[in-house]
């Protein structure tokens, strides 16, 4: 089970955090189905509160695999249900080779920033995205899945997307003034 003492954190010199990960190739090796069920795991198991306290996690709804110290085009993102009655996630998969072939030209920005579970600290500021997004990836079945997203999942993808492609998310804030978007951005969260 993948532990926070197995996360790749940003302060470390010379981690694959900065790295372009390479192409998962199918059918999965064993590892890689390992690899995709162990990053699932971290966050189930991370956002139930009993055993997040447990095994001492912070909450996550993604984790790519170069946090933890694997350099491929995997990553699993779990944004769970935000409706009170039906506790289905919004979205639930591990994506692999992931590639967003369209998006909106309108923006999308989390009200209270963004955080990291490769980053310890806060990073005051607005991270804008994307407000829509159609992403195209390989599920660990093989099978491609097309899928459009809005708000909130659409902006925990490409969070997850930049990991593979050696981007953290502070990269995207204004370095002048934090807290300026570009117009028309919408913000939720
Ligand atoms: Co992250």
């Amino acid at each position: 089970m993948i532990l926070m003492k197995d996360i790749v954190r940003d302060d470390q010199k010379g981690t694959v955090l900065r790295d372009y990960a390479a192409k998962v190739s199918f059918p999965l090796a064993e590892e890689d189905q390992k690899l995709a069920h162990d990053l699932m795991e971290y966050l189930e198991v991370s956002q139930d509160e009993e055993l997040a306290q447990k095994y001492g996690l912070r909450a996550g709804v993604g984790l790519a695999a170069p946090q933890v110290n694997i350099s491929k085009q995997m990553a699993a993102v779990l944004v769970p249900s935000d409706d009170e009655e039906d506790d289905t996630p919004i979205f639930k998969d591990v994506i692999i080779n992931p590639v967003i072939v369209s998006e909106s030209v309108q923006m999308g920005a989390l009200t209270e920033g963004e955080g990291c579970l490769s980053v310890d600290r806060d990073v005051p500021g607005y991270v804008p995205r994307h407000d829509r997004i159609t992403l195209k990836y390989q599920n660990v079945e093989g099978q491609t899945q097309k899928i459009r997203l809005k708000h909130y999942p659409a902006i925990v993808c490409q969070h997850e997307i930049d990991h593979l492609h050696g981007v953290l998310f502070y990269d995207h804030i204004n370095k002048d003034n934090p807290f300026k978007a570009p117009e028309g951005t919408v913000f939720f969260g």
